[in-house]
């Protein structure tokens, strides 16, 4: 495909080597991130995935070594041969990326059947694509896969294949499921604690084997377009992800009320049912910021219009709810409904912003309005009116914008890969945009929304593409109400965080299928340490509101989603530090611990933030289960404060209202007093609860005011707050930005397992509460330092 090379010359950060039949581009980010690009399908290197990306200043130097090209950075050496094979180094010389060279072996040897009589059984023949663009590298037994977005099955992806190619499937997705409605062409290969993340920037159906089809190499392939990928270095797996975000953005700070409780169904309707939905929360102190309502509040399916019979008065009804502290986000499809009476089905086809067929004849699906036509969203002018359109809903007070079937869904049947999408001036189909199509729809969507508002947009999403976190957040489809559902979706989360994807959630207690008591008690405890924290049903299914069963089981939603709201400033933290360096909420344990190799198949815990790490029930009748506990740190039982040592498993008794939490030895987590929702009252105290023991430590806490983009230009306080444990334990608290004016008038500091003889503030000795064997001390001050004896 290349042939020998010829030349190559370097202009700025990038070189360029001249093959026999193609010239290919290679371009240093930064010492760490490298791209390689040959245009085998386009010349043009375009991305739906990277705005506006910046080529680092970064030394590096080239030679040309015998047969072969020789780029070195400061982190890494580059050796590019002969048919544009790349082995790729790290500093101390070891090999971390060698192209495979052999032949392509496929897995099936031993089978000589009749395939067409399995195939009327419903069997599926393991496809081995003939790809246009295929990447096999070298495997080696130690080296570990993880990210791919939304995949089912564990969180290692070592021996499986997969693929990406947006697809609506409501069926029980399980770990044979290859696809979803998600494309995240990104994984971090980790070995020997180096990591490195590969992101293929192809909008194709992509394919990544990892070892299923031969044990000597794993592949990224595409059935079509460049090859264009990025080679992203660690070692560590935290800095794989910085450099993953550098290129495709991390999730921007969201508003504060996004993180509470939110409340969905299929469907809420008609106004009166919301309504009392809401006041069951207020009357029960359940708290709740967001209600939802599906398709039907909507005038026969149309986008951008209310059903005026059973929501007569949209802004009335959005007001009520906003006065009782709830947020109003309602669903858009992308099919519009044709309609010759409709304005949006009128507008569209008349600026021809519909998709067409290859005779440029708009093409008709089918979706939930019945026959409906698909926006261009892949159209800059298209999505401009969309953003626009948006005001239809904002202008009444909608608060957040749900972008639902943007795979793009056409009710069971695939659009054709033909249809022909305009990319600003140039013609595109639909197989080489399809899995940019959601992504689009959310970037118009967030554009809109902000524009319209003025604060960070809400927008949720099922279809992704990398670099999707800069719009939307993201909700992983219509799950099942059932065990095994809820046990794949803690690996799913976690791959989907170290995705890029860091604000995301499942529905919680499932979407299809009846959830149990059971069930919902042991998802609600997931779900409070999930960053999008959403109940959501299906049509017709068994209500599933905190309230809907029994006592017992009302009483554990209650308790888990008020410490999820205690939590709220711990969680805002998190996303604050993601927004900065692209860490996710939810984490796999192996990104804090990456030297213990025993936390690299845990599937069943998770870190929630560096502080906190969860250990959740995920089987029915489960009475006890074993944690694992990471070396290199130690651990507090966050139920009864008892220490434990890291680098050991423990057993944990789990009764239905006991989810494990263990808060790492030397944290400090801000707490919030209980409210109903975000916003309720100011908050005028922080609670600090301080696991202090043996050793040194501070936490930077940021506040604003959760809403707009005013902290951009300075508006937020940022503490410090520093613990040094010796023979006394002192405390010291700083204000190291203050430009928002609603600071805190008093932190309340708990200070776990201490009981203290003596609190001074200077030489003064200040008042102090010991309760259930710790130290509680209340401050007016910010600023300000104490010694516990
Ligand atoms: C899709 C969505 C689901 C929604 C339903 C009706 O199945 O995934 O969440 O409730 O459509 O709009």
């Amino acid at each position: 495909m290349f042939g020998k090379i010829l030349d190559y010359n370097i202009r700025n950060n990038i070189i360029n080597i001249q093959y026999e039949k193609i010239e290919t581009r290679v371009s240093i980010v930064n010492s760490n991130i490298i791209n390689f690009f040959a245009p085998i399908f386009r010349k043009k290197q375009a991305s739906y995935a990277i705005e506006n990306l910046k080529f680092e200043d970064c030394d590096f130097e080239v030679v040309e070594i015998n047969d072969y090209i020789q780029i070195k950075t400061s982190e890494l050496t580059v050796n590019i041969y002969d048919e544009f094979k790349i082995d790729i180094y790290n500093k101390l010389g070891e090999l971390l990326c060698e192209d495979y060279r052999g032949k392509r072996e496929p897995f099936i040897k031993n089978c000589a059947g009749r395939l067409d009589i399995a195939i009327q059984e419903g069997h599926k023949p393991n496809e081995h694509m003939d790809f246009k663009v295929f990447m096999p590298k070298k495997l080696e037994d130690d080296m570990y896969f993880y990210g791919f977005g939304e995949k089912t099955g564990h969180l290692n992806k070592k021996n499986c294949h997969y693929l990406n190619w947006n697809t609506d499937d409501p069926s029980p997705h399980g770990e044979t499921y290859e696809k979803l409605y998600k494309s995240i062409p990104f994984f971090i290969n980790l070995r020997k604690e180096n990591a490195f993340g590969i992101f293929f920037d192809n909008t194709f159906e992509t394919h990544f084997d990892l070892g299923k089809e031969n044990s000597k190499y794993y592949y990224f392939a595409a059935i079509d377009g460049n090859i264009d990928y990025y080679f992203i270095y660690g070692p560590s797996v935290k800095n794989v992800l910085k450099g993953y975000t550098y290129l495709t953005g991390t999730t921007p700070l969201p508003q504060m009320w996004t993180l509470g409780y939110q409340q969905c169904r299929w469907a809420y309707c008609p106004e009166e049912n919301v309504m009392e939905i809401s006041k069951k929360f207020r009357e029960k102190e359940i708290p709740c910021d967001c209600i939802y309502l599906d398709i039907e509040y909507m005038n026969g399916f149309r986008v951008f219009t209310w059903d005026d019979k059973k929501f007569p008065n949209p802004k009335r009804m959005i007001k009520k709810l906003n006065e009782d502290g709830f947020k109003l986000v309602t669903i858009i499809d992308p099919g519009v409904k044709v309609d010759k009476d409709y304005k949006i089905f009128n507008e569209g086809l008349k600026k021809g912003y519909f998709a067409t067929n290859k005779d440029g004849i708009v093409h008709t699906g089918w979706v939930w309005p019945g026959h409906s036509v698909f926006p261009d969203f892949i159209n800059k002018e298209v999505r401009n009116w969309w953003a626009e359109n948006q005001k239809n809903l904002t202008d009444i007070g909608v608060s957040g914008i749900w972008n639902d079937m943007n795979e793009p869904a056409n009710l069971g049947v695939e659009l054709p890969l033909d249809l022909k999408f305009n990319n600003d001036g140039e013609i595109v189909e639909h197989k080489e945009v399809h899995n940019v199509y959601g992504h689009m729809m959310d970037k118009a969507t967030y554009e809109g929304i902000k524009k319209s508002t003025n604060k960070r947009p809400f927008v949720v999403t099922r279809a992704c593409y990398a670099g999707t976190q800069k719009y939307s957040t993201a909700w992983t489809g219509d799950n099942q109400s059932t065990w095994e559902h809820l046990r794949m979706s803690v690996p799913m989360l976690m791959n989907l965080g170290i995705s890029g994807m860091a604000f995301c959630g499942t529905d919680v207690g499932g979407f299809g299928y009846d959830t149990t008591p059971e069930l919902l008690s042991r998802w609600v405890q997931v779900g409070t340490f999930t960053p999008l924290f959403r109940n959501h049903t299906t049509i017709y299914s068994r209500d599933q509101e905190p309230w809907a069963f029994d006592k017992t089981t009302g009483e554990i939603n209650k308790k888990y989603i008020k410490l999820r709201y205690k939590l709220i400033p711990y969680i805002y933290d998190l996303f604050k530090e993601c927004e900065d360096n692209g860490l996710p909420i939810i984490r796999p344990l192996l990104l804090h611990y990456q030297n213990d190799i025993d936390t690299y198949e845990i599937n069943d815990q998770f870190m929630f933030g560096e502080k906190i790490m969860v250990a959740p029930i995920l089987e029915q009748g489960k009475k006890a289960r074993m944690v694992y506990l990471p070396k290199g740190s130690n651990w507090v039982d966050y139920w009864n404060k008892k220490k434990l040592k890291g680098g050991q498993y423990i057993i944990k008794e789990t009764p239905l209202d006991v989810c494990p939490i263990y808060i790492k030895e030397g944290s400090i987590i801000p707490n919030y007093p209980s409210i109903n929702y975000i916003g309720e009252k100011e908050i005028d105290e922080l609670t600090l609860d301080i696991y202090p023991y043996e050793s040194n430590f501070k936490y930077t806490h940021y506040q604003d005011n959760g809403e707009d983009f005013k902290y951009k230009d300075g508006e937020y306080n940022l503490y410090e707050f520093c613990i040094n444990s010796g023979e006394n334990i002192e405390f010291k608290s700083s204000v190291l930005n203050n430009g928002y004016e609603n600071t805190y008038k008093s932190l309340k500091l708990i200070f776990n397992g201490i009981k203290a003889e003596n609190v001074y503030q200077g030489d003064k000795s200040i008042d102090f509460k010991i309760l259930n064997e710790n130290t509680i001390i209340k401050a007016k001050n910010l600023d300000f330092s104490i010694k516990i004896i």
